[in-house]
């Protein structure tokens, strides 16, 4: 494993993809910020970070060993990982808010930002990128946010937090290589948040519908059992 430590930087993501693209990086190469001037988050928003406070990362790995159809389980992977070190250091309830928001005490404490390099239409590798709320003791504004700090009242060693994440990435990781693909599927959905509990969605066009979570396909579609007893299955931009 490979550390790069860096102050400050517009992105973890942005600047590891740079780096790969512009010489070989080694696997499990990991990009790791005091702050960041351009966090990003998913469906293009901005992730929000206190300096020095919290977890900015990102770590290159080879994953092409896994089929472009199947890039979802680095997503598993990675959700699996996260709140699997939280409850390392004793956060609880820790649950995985489908597709990889992972909440303590029913709030985000991490995100995560997964950006594939495909070449020739193979994956070659993947760019895991995850905030991860350490320290952080209050979020304006934003009432559905929490950190580890938050949750226990203690105060961590950013270092040992990450170095359990990424013990745990490999853990899955070195799972999904031996092409168990089943048991990292079975571990993500007893881990999601609302898995068989009615629950209440809201479509593109803004309609609210009620369904129970029923897991998630290969491809990493939510599946719900809505109220007619069809199961339908959702992308990440239709619910
Ligand atoms: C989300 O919940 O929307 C995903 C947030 C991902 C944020 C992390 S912080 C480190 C890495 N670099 C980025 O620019 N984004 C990810």
């Amino acid at each position: 494993m490979h550390i790069i430590k860096l102050d400050a930087i517009d992105s973890t993501n942005t600047f590891l993809r740079h780096l790969s693209s512009e010489k070989t990086v080694e696997d499990y190469t990991v990009v790791v910020a005091n702050s960041q001037t351009k966090g990003r988050g998913q469906m293009g928003t901005v992730w929000n970070s206190q300096p020095n406070k919290n977890l900015m990362v990102s770590v290159f790995i080879d994953v092409s060993f896994l089929k472009i159809e199947n890039s979802f389980y680095i997503s598993m992977a990675t959700s699996l990982a996260i709140s699997n070190a939280l409850k390392a250091f004793q956060i609880k309830p820790v649950k995985v808010k489908w597709p990889n928001d992972i909440l303590a005490d029913q709030k985000k404490i991490s995100g995560v930002l997964i950006e594939n390099v495909i070449k020739n239409n193979q994956l070659q590798a993947s760019i895991i990128g995850f905030g991860l709320n350490v320290n952080q003791t209050y979020f304006e504004q934003l009432p559905s946010a929490t950190s580890m700090h938050m949750v226990s009242g203690k105060v961590y060693h950013l270092d040992e937090v990450l170095l359990s994440v990424i013990e745990q990435l490999r853990y899955y990781i070195d799972i999904l290589k031996t092409g168990d693909f089943q048991k990292v599927k079975d571990l993500y959905e007893s881990e999601l948040f609302r898995n068989n509990k009615p629950s209440t969605f809201k479509d593109v066009k803004g309609v609210l519908f009620t369904g129970i979570i029923k897991g998630v396909s290969n491809s990493g579609y939510l599946q719900v059992l809505i109220e007619d007893e069809i199961l339908k299955e959702f992308d990440l931009k239709e619910v």
